[in-house]
């Protein structure tokens, strides 16, 4: 370990904070005026919070004792193969260098067997340690076989959807030289002008959490070493999905409680379910940026949960924490980031940069680097990199596994399950009848790029079946389909709409494809107003004054305020973005070959100013009162309902849901309680239904949220068919985040509700808890039991 002192060594040190606080400024084209004397002060003084005690294997150790300061930031660097566009990009021959030299310890945005493999080799033969490199990607929703945007497989409102599509892409990606991926994304969102809503899984803490832990045991399987498995990074650790106003990167402003019960369940179940790694956010939580936030990585995560494995930071976080105003230079930074517990430093090159001069400033800091390369090694440990750094990389398996018909199969029964059936007039779906003329407009209905949503990976755009492709191949025979663009999206030229308007005219019904195409969510895509871009509703407009059934198949990757339109047309399907097998799945729906059976995984609203919304917030001393006359908790010129509320999604046929009974009165700690409700199909066609189980603790001395979801069930139907799903609460699922950091919640009456949304509660009761009721846990991130008879 290397280690300075006195005046002469502090003059140097300082001569090095001079250099690298310019070179920052410079880097944000700001002059750089006159240097803070008190920056080598602020690098040298730096709190640091206590090293984690940190378990690693004897090899790690082994390895640990032989490696230089150098090697170690080397470990703790991740350095940009490319970009996530341009894959591989900057594989030069100076990243080879950089390998040999042991200064990098994994690359991002690198992809494929063959060309990974000749990095790995250097990695391993030509590198004094011969450590071997993690390489990483973002496979958020598919590899090369591409499954629906994120928000969309949560409204599957079944963890299998997650699991299967997790469980393909680590077969693909992992075949393909990959270790790891940067998802699962577990950010919830209450405000949908937040671009990166169509990233995660909606509004709910508790159904976050039930996904997150299925996309985590879909990736990882039953072993990180395991064949067809990677690792998976749970991200953004902090409360990243709650930005001021829904402005990517900004500030979130929440109370502690609703850190600990909204945002930070989801990211506790994907510990349960064994994430090999996290990723911290890119925000703040009321003023303290996560990447440098040693209460919440260290604090948090480590002491408190107990998590061993590895985390990384968000793209160039690390350096932005200078931007953020907590750190004056790139070496403070560094300092910060890796005494808060962030192992990794992606791309800033911070830590391979200036954190060995953070380590002369403060020789303790040496400590926090030695556990950072504890983490990094144990994970390449764990993936089974120092026994078979060669696995990852067998192009005839590669081949094999990419796009499979298993795998597109798999895409297209996601896509169906993915859709929501918002409203459904006069059963308008599905288009049953045969030999009619269906207009399909709206430039939606061809986009292809759309369809493989923001993160594509190594998606391609010409292996996507369009809706319009999907429509023509799939309509029943005799059906005559015409098609017209009318306009797109983001497009200002409306001169296509008078075209579709005639096509529309010499029809029998219309399908309007329209919404957001992939460029308008997805991460720095915060809208400022949900209505549907202007070019969509100027065609539904005029296609709506011909006077033909309209039926919309909504696109996009975020709720819409989209009333007008709704009222209006005779059924709504939210199709998002479905992936490659987008036509034939929305095809199988409106043909009826499939039954829709998605639900919403965030509300709708009806206007952007009722954002941010959850059915889930305190009551108020004046609960929303549905008469605008009276002073409540409420706008007055909008009724108190969603336009579409959390949990709604119809199905092809109405599903009664009656006859609750509750096993028992009164539950003490430690106990459970079944509540069990009769499911009946009393329509002509097979349906879902995903009865949802709400409770609310009706006394306690901190307010309580109106409803909190705790249990849910997709159950397919058959007509006629009658079935019981029992759900199974334990006591701990009812606690809360008290003051003083414990789960806790007093005895007293809890109502339960069962119903098919938020807001169509068909069954009511109550239970007495008897006594206080203590817990370590999350309380959204304890999972149910559920049985279906
Ligand atoms: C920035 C994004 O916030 C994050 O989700 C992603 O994994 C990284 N870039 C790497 O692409």
């Amino acid at each position: 370990m290397m280690t300075v002192s006195g005046p002469a060594a502090h003059m140097a040190l300082f001569a090095l904070m001079t250099t690298t606080v310019i070179a920052s400024a410079q880097a944000q084209d700001q002059d750089p005026g006159p240097l803070p004397t008190h920056v080598v002060d602020i690098a040298s003084k730096l709190p640091l919070s206590k090293p984690i005690p940190t378990q690693s294997s004897p090899r790690v150790e082994k390895l640990l004792k032989k490696m230089t300061l150098e090697e170690k930031v080397g470990q703790l660097t991740q350095a940009a193969g490319g970009r996530s566009k341009t894959l591989n990009s900057k594989l030069t021959p100076a990243e080879l260098d950089r390998v040999r030299a042991g200064r990098a310890g994994s690359y991002l945005h690198v992809a494929g067997a063959e060309p990974l493999r000749e990095l790995q080799r250097v990695a391993v033969e030509e590198s004094r340690l011969k450590i071997p490199l993690l390489f990483a990607m973002d496979v958020v929703h598919g590899y090369r076989t591409i499954f629906p945007v994120p928000i969309a497989i949560s409204a599957s409102w079944d963890p299998n959807d997650w699991e299967r599509t997790a469980r393909v892409s680590a077969e693909e990606a992992s075949n393909s030289g990959l270790h790891w991926t940067f998802a699962p994304m577990v950010d919830i969102a209450r405000d949908p002008r937040w671009g990166r809503v169509v990233e995660g899984a909606g509004e709910d803490a508790y159904l976050g959490s039930i996904m997150a832990a299925a996309q985590v045991q879909g990736y990882q399987g039953q072993s990180l070493s395991g064949a067809g498995t990677m690792m998976a990074t749970t991200k953004h650790f902090g409360a990243y999905g709650a930005p001021l106003g829904g402005r990517d990167y900004g500030s979130a402003e929440i109370s502690d409680r609703a850190l600990h019960e909204i945002y930070l369940p989801p990211f506790y179940a994907a510990m349960k379910a064994g994430t090999g790694s996290y990723m911290t956010a890119f925000n703040d939580v009321g003023g303290q940026p996560t990447t440098g936030n040693a209460d919440l990585i260290n604090g948090v995560l480590r002491a408190k949960w107990g998590f061993d494995g590895m985390l990384v930071s968000d793209w160039n976080a690390v350096a932005e924490l200078i931007n953020h105003g907590v750190a004056a230079s790139r070496a403070d930074a560094g300092a910060l980031a890796v005494s808060a517990g962030v192992d990794m430093d992606m791309m800033s090159l911070v830590y391979a940069d200036d954190l060995t001069k953070a380590v002369m400033i403060n020789p303790n800091l040496v400590q926090h680097v030695d556990n950072a390369v504890r983490n990094v090694l144990t994970a390449k440990e764990r993936l089974g990199l120092f026994d078979n750094p060669m696995a990852y990389h067998d192009v005839d398996m590669e081949r094999a596994e990419i796009r499979s018909a298993d795998h597109i199969a798999q895409a297209r029964l996601v896509a169906e399950r993915s859709m929501v059936l918002l409203k459904n007039d006069k059963a308008a779906l599905p288009l049953t009848s045969g030999a009619e003329t269906i207009a399909v407009i709206g430039a939606m209905a061809t986009d292809k790029q759309s369809q493989l949503g923001s993160w594509r990976a190594r998606g391609d755009k010409t292996e996507v079946v369009t809706i319009l492709e999907g429509i023509k191949a799939g309509a029943p025979k005799g059906t005559t389909i015409r098609f017209a663009p009318g306009a797109a999206p983001q497009s200002a030229d409306e001169s296509g709409i008078a075209a579709a308007v005639a096509t529309v005219q010499s029809s029998d019904v219309v399908l309007l494809v329209i919404g957001e195409d992939y460029d308008l969510s997805g991460e720095a895509r915060s809208r400022s107003s949900l209505a549907l871009p202007q070019s969509q509703k100027a065609l539904a407009d005029a296609i709506f004054a011909v006077g033909k059934p309209v039926i919309i198949l909504l696109t996009g990757g975020r709720p819409l305020a989209i009333p007008d339109v709704a009222e209006k047309a005779d059924a709504v399907l939210m199709t998002w973005l479905l992936g490659n097998e987008a036509g034939p799945a929305v095809a199988n729906i409106i043909f009826g070959r499939s039954v829709p059976g998605g639900k919403l995984p965030i509300a709708f609203p009806r206007t952007t100013g009722a954002v941010p919304y959850s059915y889930g917030e305190y009551p108020a001393g004046r609960p929303a009162h549905p008469n605008p006359v009276k002073d409540s908790n409420r706008f007055k010129d909008l009724p108190i309902t969603q336009l579409f509320p959390f949990g709604h999604g119809l199905s092809y046929s109405a599903v009664d849901i009656t006859d609750l009974t509750i096993s028992t009165p009164f539950i003490d700690p430690g106990d459970s309680i079944d509540f069990s409700v009769r499911l009946t199909n009393s329509g002509t066609r097979p349906s879902y239904e995903t009865p949802q189980l709400y409770v609310r603790d009706v006394v306690s001395r901190q307010a309580q949220p109106k409803m909190m979801l705790r249990g849910f069930k997709r159950v397919l139907l058959q007509p006629g068919e009658s079935r019981t799903v029992t759900f199974t609460l334990s006591a701990d699922q009812l606690t809360y985040y008290n003051r003083d950091g414990k789960w806790r919640v007093e005895a007293g009456r809890f109502d339960v509700m069962i119903g098919a949304s938020a807001e169509d509660i068909r069954q009511r009761g109550s239970f007495q808890l008897s006594r206080t009721v203590e817990s370590n846990v999350p309380a959204a991130a304890i999972a149910t039991q559920t049985e279906v008879r």
